[in-house]
């Protein structure tokens, strides 16, 4: 499924993410910059943190609650995209993504 990663300076990147894998996973393994993940993808650390554009924002699945908790830790405001992008787990289904990098992750 291809995933569009937008960075601050509006550079849009569009990657074929395995399905099975996370789109923070697409991020990291493909040098995506913007993301750190220090947890390394358990939803504990928020330096995930990507903004959902709003035109895609049906395709992911909700958020749980660990995830829920953890968006409230994300050094740029939380809004309604705001998703840990570790817990976005690529299925078919997420096609088309788009997500923005905030400006910093902590
Ligand atoms: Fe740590 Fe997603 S990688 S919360």
């Amino acid at each position: 499924p291809d995933i569009t990663y937008i960075t601050v300076d509006g550079t849009a990147r569009v990657i074929d993410v395995p399905v099975g894998t996370s789109v923070m996973r697409g991020a990291v393994l493909n040098d995506v910059p913007g993301i750190v993940a220090q947890c390394g993808g358990n939803a504990q650390c928020a330096t995930c943190h990507v903004y959902v554009d709003e035109a895609t924002r049906d395709k992911p699945e909700p958020v749980r609650p660990d995830e829920d908790d953890m968006l409230g830790f994300t050094a740029c405001p939380r809004t309604e995209g705001s998703r840990l992008s570790c817990r976005l787990k690529v299925t078919e289904a997420l096609d088309g993504l788009v997500v923005r990098l905030p400006e910093r992750q902590y």
